[in-house]
Parts: structure tokens; sequence; C-alpha cells
């Protein structure tokens, strides 16, 4: 069964390295509206806009995408491992449908710092 379950995996990353990259462009697009509709922006700037104290710009190039699942998942936790976090708690977004929460962690991933 696991043998099945790797060979089927390993097909659809075949299959999909192809159209990946337009894939990977609509995906942060739809992480983009999630953040927006989460109304992350109470407690997160992007770009400026948003509440400026806990601006996530170059949030991609600090964290890795697990960290990120793990903030989103488990703030409570990861907060106890930032001395200099803010007061104001942030909830767990894990209950998210996982191609929002997927896409959101892929938008958070795409903000670089240059
Ligand atoms: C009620 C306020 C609040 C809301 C809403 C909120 N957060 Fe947070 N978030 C925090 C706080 C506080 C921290 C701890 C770090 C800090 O002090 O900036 C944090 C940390 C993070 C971090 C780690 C930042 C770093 O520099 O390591 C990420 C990523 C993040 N939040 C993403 C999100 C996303 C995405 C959303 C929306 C789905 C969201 N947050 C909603 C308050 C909030």
């Amino acid at each position: 069964m696991k043998r099945a379950l790797t060979v089927v995996t390993v097909a659809l990353a075949v299959g999909w390295a192809v159209p990946a990259l337009a894939q990977d462009a609509a995906q942060v697009k739809h992480g983009e509206e999630v953040f927006t509709a989460q109304h992350c922006s109470m407690c997160h700037s992007v770009a400026g806009k948003g509440n400026k104290s806990g601006a996530l710009d170059g949030i991609g190039t600090k964290l890795t995408a697990e960290e990120i699942e793990q903030w989103l998942k488990d703030p409570t936790t990861m907060k106890a491992k930032d001395p200099q976090a803010r007061t104001l708690p942030m909830k767990s977004y894990a209950n998210l449908p996982k191609a929002d929460f997927d896409a959101l962690v892929a938008y958070l991933k795409s903000l670089k710092s240059s």
C-alpha cells in the first residue's frame, strides 16, 4: 500500500513539473486573497499596508515553509520561542481549508527580502 502511494506521488510530481510555475503564481495570488480575507493585516503589514509593528516583508527569506506552517498552526508555541513577540496573541489558523492554508504559506514564502 505504501509503495503504491509512492508511485502515485512520483507520477503526480512528474506530471505537474511543467505547469508548476503557472500554478505557483496562481497559488500565491490565492494566498494573498486568503491573507486579506483572514484579516492578517490587523496585526501584520506587507509592503507598508497593514499593522506595521508586525511587518512580514522578507518573511519568505527569514523563515522556511515549515516554520511558516508552524506559526499558522501553533502560534502559542512559536511565540514562546520569540522573546520579542508582541503581546497581542495570534490565533491558530490550522482549521483553514487545506488549499487556502497551502496558498497562504506559498504567498508568505513569496515575500522575499531583496
Ligand atoms: C491578533 C493579531 C494577529 C493576527 C490577526 C495574525 N497574527 Fe501573525 N503574529 C502575531 C504576533 C503577535 C506574532 C509574533 C511575532 C511578532 O511579535 O510580530 C505573529 C507572528 C506571525 C508570523 C511569524 C513572524 C516572524 O517574524 O517570525 C507569521 C508568518 C504570521 N504571524 C503570519 C500571520 C498570518 C498569515 C495571519 C493571517 C492568517 C496572521 N499572522 C494573523 C499576531 C497576529
